[in-house]
Order: C-alpha cells, then sequence, then structure tokens
C-alpha cells in the first residue's frame, strides 16, 4: 500500500492535502470539525492581523464560473490577542496547524509570530500577498519580503511558510527573496486580481469593485509558478490554486509541490479531502509509487 503521509519543515503531515487560508473561518469548533469529518493533513487558519477587522461590505464573494470564485473579504478578523484565545480549542491530533497572519506594516509580523507561536501553533504562514489589500506591496517587493521574512525568522522558532502574491512580474524573484532570508516553505499562489461587473445594473459585482479570483480558473497559473519556484529555489513548496481533485493535487507534486492546499473547493463540502486522498492513492498505485516525495517535481 503506497503511503501519502509527507514531510517537510520537520513537520508530518498524514497527507498532503492541507485547508488554505481564509476558507473556514477562525473558530477552534469549525475547524476542530474539518479535522474530525474530513481527514484533512493539515490546517492553515484565515489570516489574522493585529487588530480585529470588520473587512469590506457584502457582496464579498461570488462564483462566476463553475468552481471559480471572485471575492473580497478585506481579511475580516477578530485580531491576534481575541484568535490566540481560539487555539487550545482547536483540536488537531496529529494533523500540523499553521497560523496566518498579515499586518498592515512590516513591524507588526515579529510579534504577532511570537503570540501564534506562544498560543501552540505548529508553523507560521506570513501573508504578503493578499490582492486586495496593503499587505500585496510587501509581496511585491523583494526587499521588502526579505526584510519581513527576515525579522519573523529572528522572533520564533517554529517554521516560517511564505505566501507568494501572484500578481507580480516575478514570482521567482520574490520567492528567491524569501528563501535567501530564511524562509522554510513557499505557499504558491494566493488569489489573481480580478473584476466582474453586472450588465444590468452596470456596476462591479462586488462591493469592493475588484477582488481575487481562485478556484479552478487558476490552477495552471499556479501549476506554472510552482514548476518554475521549484527550478529556483531549494525550500519545499506547497502548491495552492484550483485543486479540487486528488488528480489536480498530483499535478502539482509532479510541478514540485510537497503537499496542496486547497480553499474554494471546499465550498462543495468536507467529502473532497476522502476523495481526493483515493485519487492520490489509486495514481500511486497505477504508477508504482510508493511514497508521494519520490514524485516530487517528476515533470521536470
Ligand atoms: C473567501 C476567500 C478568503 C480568503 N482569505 C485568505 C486569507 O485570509 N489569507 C490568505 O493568505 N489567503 C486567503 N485566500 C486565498 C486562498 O488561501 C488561496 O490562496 C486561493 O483561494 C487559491 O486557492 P483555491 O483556488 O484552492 O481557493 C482566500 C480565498 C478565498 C476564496
Amino acid at each position: 500500500m503506497p503511503s501519502i503521509d509527507v514531510d517537510f519543515c520537520k513537520l508530518h503531515f498524514p497527507n498532503p492535502v492541507i485547508l488554505a487560508s481564509g476558507i473556514l473561518g477562525v473558530t477552534g469548533a469549525v475547524l476542530s470539525r474539518l479535522v474530525k469529518e474530513s481527514g484533512v493533513g493539515g490546517l492553515t487558519t484565515k489570516s489574522i492581523g493585529p487588530e480585529p477587522r470588520a473587512g469590506y461590505a457584502n457582496p464579498s464573494i461570488i462564483e462566476i464560473e463553475p468552481g471559480t470564485c471572485l471575492n473580497a473579504v478585506g481579511l475580516a478578523n477578530p485580531g491576534v490577542d481575541e484568535f490566540v484565545k481560539e487555539i487550545p480549542e482547536i483540536h488537531h491530533d496529529g494533523v500540523p496547524l499553521i497560523a496566518s497572519i498579515f499586518g498592515d506594516a512590516e513591524d507588526q509580523y515579529p510579534a504577532m509570530a511570537r503570540k501564534v507561536e506562544r498560543a501552540g501553533v505548529d508553523a507560521v504562514e506570513l501573508n504578503i500577498s493578499c490582492p486586495h489589500a496593503k499587505v500585496s506591496s510587501i509581496g511585491a517587493d523583494p526587499d521588502l519580503t526579505a526584510s519581513v521574512v527576515a525579522k519573523v525568522k529572528a522572533s520564533v522558532k517554529i517554521p516560517v511558510l511564505v505566501k507568494l502574491n501572484p500578481n507580480v512580474t516575478s514570482m521567482v524573484e520574490i520567492g528567491r527573496a524569501a528563501e535567501k532570508a530564511g524562509a522554510d516553505a513557499l505557499v504558491a499562489i494566493n488569489t489573481i486580481r480580478g473584476m466582474a461587473i453586472d450588465i444590468d445594473v452596470m456596476k462591479p459585482v462586488l462591493a469592493n469593485k475588484s477582488g481575487g479570483v481562485s478556484g479552478k480558473a487558476i490552477k495552471p497559473i499556479a501549476v506554472k509558478a510552482v514548476y518554475d519556484l521549484y527550478d529556483s529555489v531549494h525550500i519545499p513548496i506547497i502548491g495552492c490554486g484550483g485543486v479540487s481533485t486528488g488528480h489536480d493535487a498530483i499535478e502539482f507534486v509532479l510541478a514540485g509541490a510537497r503537499a496542496v492546499q486547497v480553499g474554494t473547493a471546499f465550498l462543495n463540502g468536507f467529502g473532497i479531502v476522502e476523495e481526493m486522498k483515493q485519487d492520490i492513492l489509486e495514481y500511486m498505485k497505477r504508477h508504482a509509487v510508493d511514497k508521494l516525495a519520490d514524485i516530487v517535481g517528476k515533470a521536470h
């Protein structure tokens, strides 16, 4: 029987399907339920900021094509001090918990990273890439990216993951800057800037006018990002963007990802994780693959 567990950043994931940031709220109850009911291999929390934030008005998320969404939630979150109280309520036995954090300025990241580390998370993910918030400017600049990463690395012992912004000229340049500054892994990609217009109302649909595209439509863009990064960095890459089946996950692994994060596909319910795991196992049997790690980057 092939094994689908994966190890990276000194963490053990029972399978490569990790919840992406922002999709299922920030409460311990929801995240615990997801672990229990879905069999997910890892959890990433909604991005948490230094202060409570209401986010943008509705409509803030719409399905523009089946499986493809446009959102501008505006990083709604309860603030790090409230959020750390939820962390002990997240029951995630054997399933690594990654806290996603964002700041409006680079100096806010280290203190938040220390707070979530103290509260017991297994890793921290730096969101420097939300396409419709100030933080995207950090992830669009290699020097700023390096500076944030170096400051967080100097502040915590847990692994530091960096979520990359696809709305830049060169993701590879930003990925390399993050690696050089000490990042333990990269997550590629966040959503891609987009807009939908209601032709009867003659106005953009989202209250924020523009937002980030996620789901099926962005998968080829994300696969190429992972493929290019794999050629350019040595640290692990987690693929993210449009994964909804086990075959999608395998595509990302062959491009160079150690695991995948799944967001939009959860709109179809928790059941997708078991289906994905079955698809991955079947693929591995068909291709006589014992360990997923053996085919990471195999498409190169
Ligand atoms: C409603 C929604 C909220 C999101 N919130 C966050 C967030 O708080 N932090 C973050 O890093 N990414 C956030 N994302 C981006 C996802 O984590 C992921 O990078 C992106 O949606 C691509 O993956 P997918 O196609 O599987 O959804 C959000 C995406 C959606 C659809």
